[in-house]
């Protein structure tokens, strides 16, 4: 059975400073809660990484480090880089891979996103591919066809046993920080179209156990419909994921879905 995943992406928010505040709030609120079958990760900034990490492991916090990108290369010329390993030193579980802010503002293409995906799956890490139409391509009738040739590019060649290192996040760009989420029959939709996807190119065992996430606008008040859908495994969460509070009514509403 699959568990839950809730992850927080902080973007370009929190100094580290804030971050320890957070982090502070964050491990106070999630020890009154019963996770079960629930797991949370933040995904931080850079520079926030190792004083979260420091953080995690010092308090025991039930929380697993994630990482917003990295580069596909391992060193070399390339002036702002991180890299795979790099992340995974810090002990990063997670690595957001191609989200749709990095495509659109850093041209991330899908052969860049695959590379991408195979680096952090190589460092032992799991790549969190994140998919998702515009509202054009989903006003023609394309969404389908995007998630598809975004999945099949993103996993071509990946190894069938690649379940525990992957997670694949629909996050339609029109949801994006809007607060207009998709609604929980479009997530469901999406999601199990990604399945059959990773289905035809993995195998039935690795797709019905890779995990798959929704983001866009998610909040307390549709983090239970939404991850109600049978092939909804948890949300990446933006905005919501700042304030410790708000984070926690999500993770909460992700436990009472689970129990
Ligand atoms: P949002 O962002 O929750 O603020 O819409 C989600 C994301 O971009 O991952």
């Amino acid at each position: 059975m699959r568990t839950a995943l809730i992850a927080g992406n902080w973007k370009l928010n929190k100094d580290h400073l804030e971050a320890i505040h957070l982090i502070g709030d964050l491990g106070l609120r999630l020890s009154n809660l019963d996770l079960g079958r629930v797991e949370v990760a933040v995904h931080p900034p850079f520079t926030d990484l190792r004083t979260v990490q420091s953080l995690v492991e010092g308090d025991k916090l039930p929380i697993s480090l994630g990482a917003q990108h990295c580069s596909h290369h391992h060193h070399g010329a390339f002036t702002g880089e991180v890299s795979a390993p790099m992340l995974a030193k810090l002990q990063t579980r997670y690595v957001l891979v191609g989200h749709s802010e990095r495509r659109a503002m850093f041209a991330m293409d899908d052969q860049v996103v695959h590379q991408t995906a195979k680096a952090v799956i190589t460092e032992g890490m799991v790549a969190v591919v994140c998919v998702g139409e515009t509202e054009a391509e989903r006003e023609q009738g394309q969404t389908l066809a995007v998630l598809e040739r975004q999945v099949r590019s993103a996993i071509a060649g990946l190894p069938d046993n690649v379940a525990d290192d992957l997670v694949v996040a629909y996050e339609p760009l029109w949801a994006i920080g809007t607060g207009t989420a998709a609604t929980a029959a479009d997530a469901q939709d999406a999601c199990s179209a990604i399945r059959r996807v990773i289905e035809s190119t993995l195998g039935t065992a690795t797709a019905g156990s890779v995990r798959l996430l929704y983001g866009g606008s998610a909040s307390s008040a549709n983090a239970f419909e939404l991850l109600s859908g049978p092939d909804v495994d948890g949300l990446l969460v933006g905005g919501a994921s700042l304030e410790a509070q708000s984070f926690c009514d999500i993770i909460a509403e992700a436990i009472r879905c689970y129990r």
